[in-house]
């Protein structure tokens, strides 16, 4: 039995250490799973069912609930898949891990979400610094059965393609894209401010300090604020951005980014937790307890 990722090397970035994985895909040995891993699966959805009622958007929880995904075991991505292709035509990939830019845009811009095979230890119920299975498959795959949201991925993928030929700094705009709408997104509904966010959904913790704590600025959705803003990647976030729709955010990532990126380029970027004249404001964050390391 092998459920050890083959790591490949680690790698110094200006995220800090990183682990560097064999970049191909991978057949999830779901036979191997030991009975100790199904249940830190069964011990983290049974939790974030809980705690999500009311706080994830409906798009979430109903497309995750057409999954059939149940605390009995950990979901095989075949299963997965017969439902992910009929509804919007995107497919689960397995893989080791976090992958090059590179190689994730290209997954996505062809409908292909990359999944880490590995779950996490049962002493890391409340935090890991990677991505694992639980983060990938409970936080990200649902909201890829939404249409408009799927369609946003695959250009996000697109524009990835782009911007990594682009440089650096393109790549830097357009990271921060993703971190404030698929990670840590917030959508506002008839029935007040829920949940989209797959880094938000996949945590105990953050799923209500996002929502409910006075401490962090929640903020309109403005394409061209979010690129600028630094992101935490070691602790909650400071700042939440809120869509009124997703084809909001599918409108208004339509333009073409090149023009955009030399823009921006010039700009001093924004640090996370601060807030700008112009910004839409939602609520105004205490800032309690900031001290200022991990901003990317
Ligand atoms: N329109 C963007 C570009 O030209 C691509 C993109 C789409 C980026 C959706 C993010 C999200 O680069
Ligand atoms: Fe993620």
């Amino acid at each position: 039995m092998n459920t050890t990722p083959r790591r490949v090397e680690y790698q110094q970035t200006d995220k800090g250490s990183i682990p560097v994985y064999t970049t191909g895909t991978v057949e999830q040995p779901w036979a191997d799973y030991t009975r100790s891993e199904h249940e830190v699966w069964a011990t983290l959805f049974r939790r974030q069912r809980e705690i999500l009622q009311g706080r994830a958007c409906n798009e979430f929880i109903e497309n995750q609930q057409r999954f059939g995904m149940s605390p009995d075991a950990i979901p095989k991505f075949q299963d997965l898949n017969r439902v992910l292709k009929a509804g919007t035509n995107w497919e689960i990939v397995g893989v080791e891990g976090l992958l090059p830019d590179d190689v994730f845009f290209d997954h996505l811009a062809n409908r292909r979400f990359p999944v880490t095979w590995w779950i996490r230890k049962p002493e890391q119920l409340d935090y890991l610094s990677e991505p694992d299975l639980f983060h990938d498959l409970f936080g990200h795959v649902p909201m890829l059965l939404n249409p408009v949201f799927a369609d946003y991925v695959q250009a996000y993928g697109r524009g990835g393609v782009k911007a990594h030929k682009l440089g650096a700094e393109a790549l830097t705009l357009l990271t921060r894209l993703y971190w404030h709408t698929v990670e840590f997104g917030l959508i506002n509904t008839p029935e007040g401010v829920r949940i989209y966010g797959s880094g938000i959904v996949s945590s105990r913790g953050e799923s209500i300090f996002c929502l409910e704590s006075d401490v962090p600025n929640r903020i309109g959705f403005d394409l061209e604020r979010i690129m600028l803003t630094q992101y935490k990647i070691d602790t909650y976030q400071r700042n939440y951005f809120v869509i009124d729709s997703f084809q909001q955010l599918m409108d208004a990532t339509k333009p073409d980014f090149t023009p955009i990126y030399a823009r921006l380029a010039k700009l001093e970027s924004i640090p996370a937790g601060e807030l700008r004249p112009g910004d839409r404001v939602i609520h105004r964050g205490t800032g309690e307890g900031w001290s200022d390391t991990g901003t990317t």
